[in-house]
């Protein structure tokens, strides 16, 4: 990861959540000493994992204190530059294992996020949201179930501009267009990045996602904006990120 990192010198690292096993203190500390390292702007936003699930009462009580304390106080960053706008949402919550959902006031909030400057003119701009559960049923994703009020958020991402949503959990990769939500919204699955935990197709192979824009020039008279994701798979035998499939998303 930190060879395609240097390589490639992404503008942002994405990461959709579970940077730990266990919400542990050392881990969260070992995940942001990695991020740290890599010598860029990252984005983070927690998983299902990065809540305490064996110790209850921190579960109850305190369920993000070890990642507000060990990783970073702010569970639903932004990052805003002169091609992209991100917004970070939590989709893990202490009383399911392991569903997402989205909460009535997040939900009321993505508007917000994405028009900070109280305008809904993007200036070319993507947007992008980062959850950590799937928010539609691609056929890639196994039957696993998506995160309540998913179809909310989607409509509501879509109202606000978004173009493609980054999602995890599911340890397998996937990207397909989002169901009737009224625009062209993208949902981008990264699998397994650094831990032995993929799944299907992916068991015990590590991949991750390289996302390019094209935004095109600003005076062109018909702008193609497009977003290419390339997924990448771990190859043992070159021990590098190797390019495994490339989905072209035309994007609104
Ligand atoms: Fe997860």
């Amino acid at each position: 990861m930190e060879l395609l990192v240097a390589e490639r010198r992404p503008d942002l690292v994405v990461v959709s959540g579970d940077l730990t096993q266990r919400a542990r203190p050392a881990q969260f500390r070992q995940a942001q000493r990695f991020l740290r390292g890599l010598g860029l702007p990252y984005l983070a936003v927690p998983g299902n994992h990065d809540v305490p699930m064996y110790r209850v009462w921190e579960r109850l009580l305190d369920r993000y204190g070890a990642y507000r304390r060990h990783f970073s106080p702010d569970l639903e960053p932004s990052f805003r530059d002169a091609e992209l706008e991100v917004a970070g949402f939590n989709t893990a919550f202490n009383l399911t294992i392991e569903d997402g959902r989205f909460t009535p006031r997040q939900l009321a909030s993505i508007g917000e996020r994405f028009r900070r400057d109280g305008s809904t003119e993007t200036n070319g701009r993507v947007r992008i949201a980062v959850v950590h559960h799937p928010l539609a049923a691609l056929p890639e994703l196994m039957g696993w179930r998506t995160a309540r009020r998913s179809g909310e958020a989607l409509r509501a991402f879509a109202a606000a501009g978004v173009d493609l949503v980054l999602a995890g959990h599911v340890h397998v990769a996937a990207v397909g267009l989002a169901p009737d939500c009224g625009r062209r919204l993208w949902l981008v699955h990264s699998g397994t990045s650094t831990s032995r935990r993929g799944r299907g197709t992916e068991q015990g192979r590590n991949t991750c996602n390289l996302i390019t824009l094209d935004t095109g020039p600003q005076d062109a008279e018909c702008l193609r904006r497009s977003a290419t994701v390339e997924q990448m798979l771990w190859s043992e035998q070159d021990e590098r990120f190797e390019v495994e499939a490339v989905h072209d998303c035309a994007l609104a």
